[in-house]
């Protein structure tokens, strides 16, 4: 059977493997383009034909009663950005993200992750979320104060729902301090967590993708700050894994549909807790660290779940 130039060119087309990675507009810095830089050249070696865009050229709109979008040619797309708009919409168009909306959303808000790892019955770390607060001159009541002393003691830390890189988390050593941080932070989503000493200074990052966990660090910081962040001076070393860490990590990305993530675990007395989970979390450190090609197995995992694998 003869096919015509278009049909051939048609088919060639289809043949073509072409995604897209989205990142914030305001992506500037070396580290945050490492992510998508190192994806889209391990994407490339298996065939998949990758461009790296800014979400300020609008890729998904609403419009009438229609859902749009100006990625109809992409066979997917990963999702480095968190905006929960643009990833609904994509997804409501059919292009297929790398993380879903859901996890991402689910993943952005501390409280909102540990109501959903705690309801799937995965042991998180016992969190307060602060009532909401609309106006400036409302006064944070004292009895809420009290509650919280009575149920963590001190010392308490104080998390706002949507931190990075352990800019938002803090410890309020008394009266005083708890005052001051509910003060400080009325108007934002935070929360009050049990301080886990067992933990102070210490934790394990673990990289999971498609439900498994890939590589571990054990992170530790070098001075009395109780946060382990490589961003905060915490040292990274290899870290083994072991069943537990396997089992936790596989329900915890299935729980939240996960395809790729960074799981924090503290150490407890009882084994260990989730302190949060990142569906972007960067990776170059840890590669750094263990030797282990991160971006490589991600490109591998999507080609295989797209495509099948091969080139
Ligand atoms: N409840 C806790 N008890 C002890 N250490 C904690 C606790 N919560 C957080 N940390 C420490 O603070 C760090 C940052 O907290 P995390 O919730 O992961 O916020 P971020 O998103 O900013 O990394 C953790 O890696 C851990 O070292
Ligand atoms: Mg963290």
């Amino acid at each position: 059977m003869r096919i015509s130039r278009r049909q051939s060119r048609r088919l060639f087309l289809k043949k073509m493997k072409k995604a897209i990675i989205l990142v914030n507009a305001y992506t500037q810095s070396d580290t945050e383009l490492h992510q998508p830089n190192r994806l889209k050249e391990e994407l490339q070696l298996l065939g998949i034909q990758t461009e790296i865009c800014r979400n300020d050229f609008f890729p998904a709109y609403v419009a009438g009663d229609c859902l749009a979008t100006r990625l109809e040619d992409v066979d997917f797309c990963v999702y480095l950005d968190k905006d929960p708009y643009y990833s609904q919409i994509l997804e409501g168009c059919g292009v297929r993200l790398f993380n879903c909306a859901r996890a991402v959303f689910d993943c952005d808000d501390k409280m909102q992750t540990n109501i959903r790892l705690a309801a799937a019955g995965i042991p998180v770390v016992k969190t307060f979320s602060s009532p909401l607060c609309y106006t400036q001159t409302s006064a944070v009541n004292e009895g809420a104060l009290d509650v919280l002393e009575r149920e963590l003691s001190y010392p308490i830390v104080v998390k706002e729902c949507f931190g990075s890189l352990g800019k938002g988390v803090y410890l309020a050593e008394n009266r005083e301090q708890l005052s001051a941080y509910a003060e400080k932070f009325k108007l934002k989503p935070h929360v009050y967590q049990q301080f886990i000493a067992e933990s102070a200074g210490v934790d394990v990052r673990v990289i999971a993708i498609g439900g498994e966990a890939l590589v571990a660090m054990k992170r530790s910081s070098k001075t009395s700050d109780f946060r382990s962040n490589i961003e905060l001076g915490g040292r990274g070393e290899s870290y083994p894994l072991d069943d537990e860490i396997r089992a936790l990590c596989g329900k915890i990305s299935r729980t939240l549909s996960l395809d790729y993530c960074g799981i924090d675990l503290l150490f407890t007395k009882d084994g260990y807790a989730v302190c949060e989970v990142n569906s972007n979390a960067f990776f170059g450190g840890i590669e750094k660290i263990t030797g282990v090609n991160v971006a490589k197995a991600y490109a591998e995992y999507i080609n295989q779940t797209i495509y099948g694998g091969g080139k």
